[in-house]
């Protein structure tokens, strides 16, 4: 007997398919397939459009999932999630970044309004003065403790950075060089951010990054940093002063971080009330997400066309192009997010899956993935749902045109994977032919500011979430990435019993 969520699969499977120009054929379709979320703002309110009026979701398709959704309990599950039920099975967690944003439980909320006066509180000190001048800051994490900080400074602290922010991951020297080049010692502080204090790379380039600062003349280098952590014990054992120590919840996630101490960078670069705005745009999503069923839940809606192409078209990637050079960095970060995330081969309960899980996200920035890799978008043998972001308003103060040749390729770009054509004047040149029919959804923002970053990035950890749900995986550890770690560990160690290959290598390397 099938179960109901196999019984759901079944019927999306048998579902009639329909082509884009099919479904346009319905007048009402863009505005049933693309909402607004909006928050308070200056004058009045601002937001974010999400169009998916250009995916194959369909009547059939949208209701069928929809009862996926209902036979994955996602309700049920979004509940757990919000009111900080321990859905990190594997783990035996909860994953509260919600209640960061003042969404959860609210033992957990009144925690992060605490550990967040904290921040706030050191970030404002930091700017009086209270370490002297400080003009750089280089923050030093890895993973969730890095993509999140680097996106967000290089997107929001361009033209505003009250203090130069240098985020440094890899372990790769050439990295903390470039930073160091870039800064004056005397008047350097360094984050040191790592949920377990433990990362090698992290620990590694933090005590270089000490070392630096001494060998410079500064007399009291741990003086000098501020550590971000769920784990203020281990801290504290490397020598950081504990008015120094923002820690955070050990149930938010690495990935999940930006909105506890690990976002204290964007704050020490943006002030205070910009990260506020941060955590209000997400806020919003939240409330949505909290709010809002079946198709109308906008997050959900996304995951009901990533799961249309992932197992019903085998698409195995999905691709993210930013029209907006603040965001260059936004597929990264998603890489992370949706990939560790998703990335799972047995279910919550450890049976294997029975289809693709994440698929592999990628993406760039637009205009120039345009004169890129867009060639394999329209003409490629792949197909590959792209999704297109951008903001009405400008990021520049340059001559309008600027603005108004990125948003009309933006927009030309979906247009075009839509409607296919022949570029040849007779129109039948094979390889100046598009085929079209290929899907795109528009993310676009009024203006990327910080409440809409915020907005931005929430909205992509729950369609994450969502995801996950209609796969019926943990999207909240991370195991795949032990195996290696320990490997490596070995290798230092002189130990473990390696394949020819790897032994060669080492042996090459002089590292056996
Ligand atoms: O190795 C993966 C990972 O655990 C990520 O999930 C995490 O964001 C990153 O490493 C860094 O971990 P930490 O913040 O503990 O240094």
């Amino acid at each position: 007997m099938s179960s109901p969520v196999s019984a759901a699969w079944e019927a999306l499977r048998a579902a009639p398919q329909h082509t884009l120009a099919e479904l346009f054929e319905d007048e009402g379709r863009v505005d049933a397939l693309s909402a607004r979320i909006e928050w308070e703002a200056e004058g009045g309110s601002a937001g974010v459009l999400f169009d998916w009026s250009k995916t194959h979701l369909s009547e059939d398709l949208l209701s069928g999932f929809e009862a996926l959704a209902e036979a994955c309990d996602f309700a049920g599950k979004r509940e757990a999630l919000l009111s900080g039920a321990k859905i990190n099975v594997t783990e035996g967690r909860a994953a509260e970044h919600t209640a960061q944003r003042g969404v959860g439980a609210e033992p957990s909320v009144e925690e992060a309004l605490a550990l967040h006066a904290r921040i706030k509180m050191l970030v404002e000190a930091i700017h009086e003065g209270a370490l002297g001048e400080v003009k750089h800051l280089i923050h030093i994490g890895i993973g969730g403790s890095a993509l999140g900080p680097a996106l967000a400074v290089d997107a929001l602290a361009r033209d505003l950075a009250l203090v130069d922010v240098h985020v440094v991951s890899n372990i790769d020297g050439v990295a903390l060089e470039q930073a160091f080049e870039a800064c004056d010692p005397a008047t350097t502080i360094i984050a040191v951010a790592s949920k377990t204090f433990t990362t090698i790379e992290t620990m590694t380039n933090a005590t270089s990054a000490l070392n630096w600062l001494r060998d410079n003349g500064v007399s009291d280098p741990t003086g000098r940093v501020v550590a971000l952590t769920a784990s203020p014990d281990k801290a504290v054992e490397w020598g950081v002063d504990e008015t120094r120590i923002l820690p955070f919840s050990e149930s938010v996630g690495g990935r999940y971080s930006i909105w506890s101490s690990i976002g204290f960078p964007v704050a020490l670069a943006v002030g205070w009330e910009e990260f506020e705005a941060m955590l209000a745009g997400a806020q919003a999503i939240d409330l949505h997400f909290r709010d809002k069923n079946g198709r109308d839940n906008l997050p959900l809606r996304a995951a009901f066309a990533d799961q249309y192409y992932a197992q019903i078209r085998g698409c195995q990637t999905r691709a993210v192009f930013a029209y907006d050079e603040r965001l260059g960095l936004f597929p990264d970060y998603l890489q992370q997010l949706e990939m560790e995330s998703n990335g799972k081969r047995v279910t919550s309960e450890g049976e294997p899956v029975s289809g693709p899980t994440a698929a592999i996200t990628w993406g760039g920035v637009g205009t120039d993935a345009q004169h890129a890799v867009f060639q394999l978008l329209h003409q490629g043998t792949h197909l590959v749902p792209v999704d297109f972001i951008a903001s009405i308003a400008p990021g520049d103060a340059l001559d309008p045109a600027h603005h108004a040749i990125l948003l009309t390729n933006c927009f030309a770009q979906g247009a075009a994977l839509m409607a296919g054509g022949n570029m040849a004047s007779d129109g039948k040149d094979p390889a100046r032919a598009f085929p079209g029919d290929r899907p795109s959804a528009t993310i676009l923002c009024d203006d990327l500011d910080s409440a809409t970053l915020g907005a931005l990035i929430a909205f992509h950890e729950h369609r994450t979430f969502a995801n996950a749900v209609l796969l019926g995986i943990n999207p909240f550890d991370q195991f795949g990435v032990e195996l290696g770690k320990k490997m490596a560990k070995d290798i230092e160690a002189g130990g473990g019993d390696f394949d020819a290959s790897t032994k060669a290598l080492l042996e090459k390397a002089g590292l056996s």
